[in-house]
């Protein structure tokens, strides 16, 4: 093997700044909730629907290859409401999967095995692993136009021109809500002119819910954007994931949805993905998966998680909030709005690489651009695309973030 991989462009800022010996470091890249004390956080209702598990006595047998039956009967009602038509007629199929990324992938492999010669939009930018996971389930994946860098906002124009282009029968991967990295996204206008997009050129709509509950603090509002797709009688195919809303990152819990026309299809849908997660990894691990379904249907755990989760989107809101405060109060001719309009758990700050496209974090001797000089002099982690983790911030240290960011436009 003459080749090796560089780090991942997510993960290996974990791994420089754990070498950074600074007292003054600060992780935002990774998208992972943080205390005030920027410590993570285990959910109150996690620990209590673990303890109701021990008492339990359940045993740790093999799950069926779609997963535990309880989860994706409760994970498929939190994602279309519990009296959404679709359910009720048998037509959503659900299998339980590894995550949010998991679940993309066996998305990816049925598009691969039954959808041959289509091709995957991807928003420009996206989420970074989203290419790897198609491009390895040997789908063809382009871009779309998403951003616009002139308004820090949404190209919808572009965005919809770029859609309407592309051969019919495509696949659009959309973010349910809080688009990552740019936390831009489409209004409820705007998803109803994508959704007669979609309908007019018979696309597919793949959509990406790794946030609900999290962005607005609603599960509900979060899930808006799918619901109302599938309300229309699109077919859609969804992929959830708890590690942020619950918190459960490690434990990967997620699921792959499909809504389709008819029950049969959702017969045959469930039957073929099936197929593909037991040549994946054989059967989705039981431990997240049982805390998820006794969360969702113990209508005292779900209210608190609720609470919870409102508290942790807040926070994010709060620390939004403090860093347009205090960019503007440092900076006040230029226009930092942006920060507030966008929502989620990122920023995307318009900090670029520039010419240093091979750039990595802790690599490079001197600081040639804007992100760089972030990690070099203000020993800020982030990923190279200009996007910061909120939710890896405190009000403690945002003065001293803003005054990275403000320093590092001058660069
Ligand atoms: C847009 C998007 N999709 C999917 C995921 C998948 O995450 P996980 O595999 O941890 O559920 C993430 C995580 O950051 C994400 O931001």
């Amino acid at each position: 093997m003459e080749y090796a991989e560089p780090p991942d462009p997510i993960l290996g800022v974990t791994e420089a700044y754990k070498r950074d010996t600074s007292p003054d470091k600060l992780n935002l890249g990774v998208g992972a909730y943080r205390t005030e004390e920027l410590q993570p956080y285990m959910l109150e209702v996690v620990k209590k629907a673990e303890r109701i598990m021990i008492d339990s006595e359940d045993n740790k047998e093999y799950l069926p290859i779609e997963g535990l039956a309880d989860f994706n009967k409760a994970t498929a009602e939190l994602l279309l409401g519990k009296d959404n038509a679709a359910i009720r007629e048998g037509r959503v199929t659900t299998l339980q999967s590894l995550s949010g990324t998991g679940s993309l992938r066996v998305g990816a492999a049925f598009i691969g095995k039954f959808l041959p010669g289509r091709t995957v939009y991807l928003s420009n930018p996206t989420w970074g692993n989203h290419k790897n996971i198609f491009a390895d389930a040997g789908v063809e994946w382009k871009e779309y136009r998403y951003f616009d860098k002139a308004t820090i906002g949404l190209d919808f124009e572009g965005m919809t021109a770029d859609l309407e282009a592309a051969p019919d029968g495509s696949i659009a991967v959309l973010h349910g809500c809080a688009h990552n990295p740019t936390g831009v996204d489409p209004t409820r206008e705007q998803w109803g002119a994508i959704a007669d997009l979609c309908e007019r050129k018979g696309h597919l709509p793949f959509f990406d819910v790794a946030y609900q509950g999290f962005a607005s603090g609603s599960l509900d509002d979060d899930a808006w954007a799918p619901r109302f797709f599938a309300n229309r009688g699109i077919e859609i195919m969804v992929a959830q994931s708890y590690s942020k809303n619950l918190g459960l990152y490690a434990e990967r819990v997620g699921a792959i949805n499909f809504v389709l026309a008819d029950a049969a299809a959702a017969k045959r849908v469930l039957s073929q993905i099936k197929r593909i997660a037991r040549a994946l990894y054989s059967n989705p691990p039981v431990h997240g998966a049982r805390i998820a379904s006794t969360v969702i249907s113990r209508p005292e755990l779900f209210a608190e998680w609720n609470t919870e989760m409102d508290e942790m989107a807040g926070r994010i809101k709060s620390v939004r909030q403090l860093l347009y405060d205090e960019l503007t109060k440092l900076e006040p001719s230029r226009d930092w709005s942006f920060v507030t309009r966008q929502i989620g758990m990122f920023s995307f700050t318009g900090l670029s690489p520039k010419q240093a496209r091979t750039w990595l974090p802790g690599r490079c001797s001197l600081p040639c651009c804007n992100v760089e000089n972030m990690t070099q002099k203000h020993h800020v982690y982030m990923t190279k695309d200009g996007r910061i983790s909120l939710a890896g911030l405190s009000a403690a240290k945002t003065p001293a973030l803003a005054a990275a960011i403000v320093d590092s436009f001058k660069v």
